[in-house]
């Protein structure tokens, strides 16, 4: 095998590794909330560099950990090198440093499919499948009664949304509040659901030129089954509703039972687009 060597990832190789992303075709990126230039300058986040003979040939990236979890956000290997050999040698030395970092296991969501070939001789298994829902046009099913109070989400509000967010979520979906702060910071709409003046409930979503994309529900779990989740759903349908866009998908765990009553209650129908998510126990 041709000697490899593998340094953590600093700024001053932004730009090669820039190179390397628009160069070759083996390239994942999952980085949600951030532009790749955007993540790459502030990526303080565990991630590797493979050269050979001084050039850069692959890049591996995780986000920063959070409650012993973390994702595969970037990875990128050169066309025409050895690809398992590149990415074995990137994550062997990748999840060392995880290790220390006490993380337990690394989720990874496969938006294309050449990553597949190669994750399971790193340890990763197929957990399911994340599918996509899409609706379309004005109907709307009558609320529940509730008294929840709706109102747009504030900077101040960021804190009491993370609070939600890592009750209503298990990892490794929770939000660290840098995330939620960059996903607010993105966000056409971005609601919070009050009961007594506490935030028990909220709601995030972006906004694409085909339409609303819904990327976060929560939902307080003691606060759940009582209509709040569709109260949230219903009312940042109908703001869209009057900014003249009817139409609007979200992502959820195919296990996720009930998400997908809500979803299918708002008329919400599978798309076909479904990403696999897989997982390694390190
Ligand atoms: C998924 C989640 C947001 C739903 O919110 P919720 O407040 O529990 O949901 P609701 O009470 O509004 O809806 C739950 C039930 O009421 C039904 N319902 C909701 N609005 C309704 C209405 N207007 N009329 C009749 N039924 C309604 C739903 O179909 C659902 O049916 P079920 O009782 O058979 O499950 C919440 O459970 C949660 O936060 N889960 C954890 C995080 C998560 O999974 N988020 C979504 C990821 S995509």
């Amino acid at each position: 095998m041709f000697p490899l060597s593998i340094t953590p990832y600093e700024r001053r190789y932004l730009q090669r590794v820039r190179d390397l992303l628009f160069h070759n075709q083996l390239v994942h990126t999952h980085l949600d909330w951030h532009e790749t230039d955007q993540w790459l300058d502030m990526q303080t986040a565990p991630m590797r560099l493979a050269w050979y003979k001084g050039r850069l040939i692959g890049a591996l990236g995780v986000s920063a950990p959070l409650n012993r979890t973390c994702w595969v956000r970037l990875a990128v290997v050169q066309d025409h090198a050895d690809h398992l050999h590149v990415l074995h040698a990137l994550w062997d030395d990748l999840a060392l440093e995880l290790r220390s970092r006490f993380v337990e296991s690394v989720a990874l969501l496969a938006m294309r499919d050449w990553i597949l070939r190669y994750v399971p001789q790193l340890g990763f298994q197929y957990m399911e499948d994340i599918i996509t829902l899409e609706r379309a046009g004005a109907n709307l099913p009558p609320p529940r009664p509730n008294h929840l109070v709706i109102r747009s989400a504030e900077v101040s509000d960021l804190e009491a949304m993370a609070g939600v967010d890592n009750a209503a979520f298990d990892p490794p979906w929770q939000l660290s509040l840098d995330e939620l702060r960059q996903a607010h910071r993105i966000s056409a709409s971005c609601t919070v659901g009050l009961l007594d003046n506490m935030v028990v409930a909220y709601q995030l979503t972006t906004l694409y030129f085909d339409g609303a994309h819904l990327a976060r529900l929560a939902v307080l779990p003691q606060m759940q089954g009582l209509g709040l989740g569709g109260a949230l759903l219903g009312d940042v349908l109908q703001r869209f509703f009057r900014r003249g866009v009817y139409t609007m998908t979200l992502n959820t765990q195919s296990s996720n039972t009930r998400s997908r009553r809500l979803y299918a209650h708002y008329d919400f129908k599978p798309n076909g687009y479904d990403l696999p998510y897989w997982v390694v126990r390190l």
